[in-house]
């Protein structure tokens, strides 16, 4: 067989390791993005600057393509559905797009389908949050989510007090729901292709830095019981069918203290809760992502080992031209993959490479993954 021409929109981290996956199997692989020296940038057979929310700029790029996919999700969807009346393949298809974009959409989806999520509100302002606190119509504490700003975190406020009323409140149109009572936070990928076939791979569960209020390690195998389990990958399962979405989509998940497993949201690309894979199972997301929007058989989602990931995160402090200080005694600890980004400029906090620890046990590779937090740091010179 002989591949088709592949164009991913967004250049960043997500898209270097899809190029990294497309290049064991030769499969002419391009990218979209502001500048080609973006971490894509040396991986793809070819770079085009532009803009993924450009209408223009998306269009002539995917008119190169035989098929278009993304690795952000803020990316020009009209062009996407002219490309498809154009006889291109894009997925995800551009009307899931459109509403994961907007998190007051997404929830409404959710409600649709009769798939678990908190309660919430849409709100066009903080006015009319403030109208409704008023007469009654909402309490505190919530949680406001920003419908179209958000990542990372960025884009949520959790309201708790009067006084966040005044300091935290965020502007815009805006989604609010209610503060869950957090026992677990999950994510599960879960992969389609065109024929409809589905493949899972095993929860990951995130453990937060009780100080910093971070995702500090993303563990797997979880620590949620096999029903638990079931319960979210039938989750995920239900959302990637009623989204009719080919290649990944990652769900995240909240399992409250009551028991209850909610839908958080989702991401219909690569995810930062499927990294591991590469180290630590049979086939790795990106490969998985390849495989389902080409409409190849999935790969087998067994792990092979249980794994930590860590987030390498620019230190606080430094903003410049990055350095890795630590990495060769990183590199002596057994089971510690590392993999770095490639962004020239470090920021704090800046996602800048991630390392996968396996190990026999998941206490080993906590320990082990400790070791490279306070070891590995990136800086300026
Ligand atoms: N309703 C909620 N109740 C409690 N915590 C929440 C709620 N919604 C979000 N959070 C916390 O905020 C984090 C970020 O929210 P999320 O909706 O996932 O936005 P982002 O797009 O930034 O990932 C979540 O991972 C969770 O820790
Ligand atoms: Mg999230």
């Amino acid at each position: 067989m002989s591949f088709p021409k592949l164009g991913i929109l967004g250049g960043g981290q997500l898209g270097k390791m899809l190029c990294q996956a497309a290049s064991c199997w030769e499969l002419p692989i391009y990218a979209l993005d502001a500048s080609i020296e973006f971490p894509a940038g040396p991986y793809c057979r070819g770079f085009q600057e532009g803009s993924f929310k450009n209408y223009e700029d998306v269009l002539g790029f995917g008119r190169q393509m035989d098929i278009v996919t993304i690795e952000i999700e803020h990316v020009n969807t009209d062009a996407l559905r002219q490309l498809q009346t154009e006889g291109k393949t894009v997925h995800p298809n551009p009307a899931a797009l459109d509403i994961i974009k907007d998190k007051g959409l997404q929830k409404q989806f959710y409600q649709q389908h009769k798939i678990p999520t908190s309660p919430f509100q849409l709100f066009t302002d903080k006015n009319a949050i403030l109208n409704a606190i008023k007469s009654g119509d909402l309490k505190i504490p919530f949680v406001q989510k920003s419908r179209t700003a958000g990542y990372d975190g960025k884009g949520v406020a959790v309201i708790k007090t009067e006084a966040d009323l005044t300091n935290k409140l965020l502007a815009g149109a805006c989604m609010i729901e209610d503060l869950v009572a957090m026992e677990k936070e999950i994510a599960v990928v879960v992969a389609r292709n065109e024929k409809g076939e589905i493949a899972i791979f095993d929860p990951v569960e995130m453990e937060f830095n009780p100080i910093a209020n971070l995702v500090e390690f993303l563990i797997c195998p979880s620590t949620i019981t096999p029903a638990q389990a079931t319960i979210c990958t039938n989750l995920a399962k239900q959302v990637i069918e009623a989204f009719d979405i080919c290649g990944l989509l990652a769900v995240e998940l909240f399992l409250d203290k009551k028991g209850n497993i909610l839908v958080n949201e989702v991401a219909p690309r690569p995810h930062n809760s499927g990294h591991h894979t590469i180290d630590s199972a049979i086939t790795s997301q990106y490969e998985q992502h390849l495989r389902g929007i080409l409409n190849l058989p999935l790969g087998s989602t067994k792990m092979t080992s249980p794994s930590v990931m860590v987030n390498l995160l620019g230190a606080d402090g430094f903003t410049g031209d990055a350095h890795y200080e630590g990495l060769a005694e990183c590199l002596a600890i057994e089971g510690v993959k590392i993999h770095l980004y490639g962004k020239k400029m470090t920021k704090p906090f800046r996602k800048m490479g991630h390392a996968t620890i396996i190990a026999d046990s998941i206490e080993e590779a906590k320990e082990k993954a400790k070791q490279v937090q306070s070891t590995l740091i990136i800086k300026t010179v």
